[in-house]
């Protein structure tokens, strides 16, 4: 059970969140948010993460978390959810070996289904009155949960892979986010390469009608090393590491924070 207190912390200081969402499952989420945590805490942000991504979740995987039943998740919360505060928070978080702290997705389909977009705005909420950063990983595509959890975000990291049905996805993503007026997004194009089945650049962006903001490499080779090493990507100087340390400067500056 999660620690309680009846003494609330006021706190009016609001930290700040970013989403991730990709516009199709695999092109490289989870990824860029663990590696983004990583180097914003390493700059000295305390740094929270939460999986909404309530059915493939793979974040405390990233973070070399296994889930068991001494490791709280999301679901843990839902009974809380009118009665959160920074101790609750803080005591149902778990530490990683990387400083950055994570609330894994529930553990069971059962418990997932349990989750409302009330619980997640009140949760993100909590979050931000604990952390002065917080990174949310959501489900891919266009879905209730990505679009309430985008809706209540400072910013939003949209990632794309420059294939036909990611951009698809992508675009279906945008549409959703425009009808429900959540704020614009920044995209980031993951996995560039000149391939059969690539779009380019040119071709992605008028699809989409949005510039890119970041553009990131594919590296198979450096990435599944330093995976199988359970190093970061951000451990190394390769070209994925240069496009995900533009896209922390990118967001650095828009949140006035190290930049
Ligand atoms: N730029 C890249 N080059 C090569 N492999 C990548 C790159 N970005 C991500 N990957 C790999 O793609 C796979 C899917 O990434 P993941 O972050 O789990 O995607 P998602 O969260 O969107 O489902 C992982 O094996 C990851 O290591
Ligand atoms: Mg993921």
């Amino acid at each position: 059970m999660i620690e309680c207190e009846n003494n609330y912390r006021i706190s009016n200081i609001r930290g700040k969140v970013i989403s991730f969402t990709g516009g199709k499952g695999g092109v490289g989420t989870t990824t860029i948010l663990g590696e983004i945590a990583y180097l914003f805490f390493k700059l000295g942000t305390e740094t929270a993460c939460v999986d909404f991504d309530i059915h493939n979740g793979s974040l405390h995987m990233k973070f070399d978390i296994t889930l068991t039943d001494r490791i709280h998740t999301v679901s843990d919360l839902i009974p809380l959810v009118g009665e959160l505060t920074p101790r609750t928070i803080s005591n149902a978080v778990s530490s990683t070996t990387r400083g950055v702290r994570i609330l894994p997705r529930p553990e069971s389909i059962e418990q997932a289904s349990l989750l409302s977009s009330s619980h997640i705005e009140a949760m993100i909420k909590s979050f931000s009155l604990t952390y002065p950063l917080v990174l949310i990983d959501t489900p891919a595509g266009a879905n209730p949960i990505a679009v309430s959890t985008c809706s209540v975000s400072d910013i939003t990291v949209l990632i794309t892979t420059p294939e036909i049905p990611s951009i698809i996805g992508t675009k279906r993503l945008l549409d959703t986010f425009s009808s429900s007026k959540t704020p614009f997004p920044l995209l980031v194009v993951n996995r560039s390469f000149v391939g059969k089945d690539a779009l380019t650049l040119g071709e992605i962006e008028s699809f989409l009608g949005m510039h890119t903001s970041v553009i990131i490499a594919e590296d198979t080779f450096n990435t599944r090393r330093l995976s199988e090493e359970g190093r970061f990507l951000s451990d190394e100087k390769t070209p994925v590491s240069r496009g995900i340390r533009a896209l922390l400067k990118e967001l650095s500056s828009l949140l006035q924070i190290h930049s």
